[in-house]
């Protein structure tokens, strides 16, 4: 009878050991995975909350932003694009169903593949602040809600006509400093992000974060209180100013990234030019907790990409039984589990 026992001790002791092994090892992944800012997934709310044809410029501001993000690797499924006015239908505009943020005109951002989730008189205050904290009526359709969780990013990008700790949505209401305060208080609470990073084009922007006071918030604006953001070009064909200058010197600089750059936002905001840009931009930096010289902007701009856990999860190699196979996919969904 001892010997059973010793026995099986020895069994619970080899297993308890095996399993501490691969818990480690699993440990040390997930560690390194978090590393890279602790978010597993991306989400962007890009937001233009002018109406009319004079600021088309706004409308082009965020569409670029839009694109950017794609490019880097956001789904549309992570965006939510409010636009308070389509451009690109106005009967006034020379190139129909095309919106350009370059009077030369080379790239049509309006394209065939832009998925516009709040459009016209959907993009208002209530709607805004009721999508960014989740508190939207039952029948409200995915594309119109940002369903993040505590390892989320969220890039916050917003553009349109604003002053002293106010931007307007259409031509109707605004939304005050701390209403959007309040908000991401909301959104702390509720664990609905790890990070966010806001950006804001309009003029007196930097007065727009003045009033936040939640964890884990990057802050910036395109100008000063009682300053003006202006706009970078006009295109004469089309009559009206095409972008705004702070919002076209980041593009300047997004432009030259890819998914696998190691960018910072510290490069991003060294590249600020007061002189260039006509404005004072602003950083607001105390609120977060990561060194910004270690903060990637793929990890704001871009998707979770990870290469190495893709490979250890699919392994390439060859099954010589059913058996195999059935073994090969049930780890693989365990491990999905753990990282998504
Ligand atoms: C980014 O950094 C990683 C790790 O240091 C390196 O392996 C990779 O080549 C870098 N990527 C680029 C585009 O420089």
């Amino acid at each position: 009878m001892a010997r059973v026992w010793s026995l099986l001790f020895i069994w619970i002791a080899i297993l308890s050991c095996y399993s501490s092994t691969a818990n480690a090892d699993q440990q040390s992944e997930v560690e390194g995975f978090f590393s890279q800012g602790g978010h597993t997934n991306n989400w962007a709310v890009l937001v233009c909350t002018s109406r009319f044809w004079f600021n088309y410029r706004h409308v082009a501001n965020t569409l670029s932003m839009y694109r950017t993000v794609k490019r880097l690797g956001i789904p549309d499924s992570n965006i939510i694009l409010m636009l308070a006015d389509d451009v690109s239908c106005n009967a006034r505009n020379k190139y129909p169903a095309t919106v350009y943020n370059n009077a030369a005109r080379f790239l049509d951002l309006y394209g065939d593949n832009v998925e516009v989730d709040y459009r016209g008189y959907e993009v208002t205050v209530e709607n805004f602040i009721r999508m960014l904290t989740g508190r939207v009526s039952p029948d409200t359709p995915r594309s119109k809600r940002l369903l993040s969780d505590d390892r989320s990013n969220i890039l916050v990008y917003m553009t349109g006509h604003g002053g002293d700790e106010f931007l307007k949505f259409q031509d109707a209401e605004e939304i005050s400093a701390y209403d959007l305060a309040d908000a991401f208080k909301q959104m702390s609470e509720k664990k609905r992000y790890n990070e966010i990073f806001f950006m804001i084009d309009t003029c007196q922007a930097n007065t727009m974060y003045s009033k936040f006071d939640s964890p884990n918030i990057l802050a910036t604006g395109s100008s000063e209180l009682g300053e003006s953001s202006f706009s970078h070009h006009t295109d004469y064909e089309i009559g009206v100013a095409v972008i705004d200058s702070y919002t076209y010197y980041n593009l300047e600089f997004l432009e030259n990234i890819d998914m696998t750059s190691n960018k910072t936002l510290q490069d991003l905001f060294g590249t600020y030019d007061p002189v260039q840009i006509s404005s004072h931009p602003g950083i607001r930096s105390d609120l977060f907790h990561r060194p910004l010289d270690k903060v990637k902007v793929t990890d704001f701009f871009g998707n979770v990409q990870n290469v190495e856990l893709t490979r250890y999860r699919y392994p390439l190699v060859e099954h010589d039984s059913w058996t195999e196979e059935v073994k090969t996919t049930t780890t693989t969904t365990t491990t999905t589990t753990i990282y998504f």
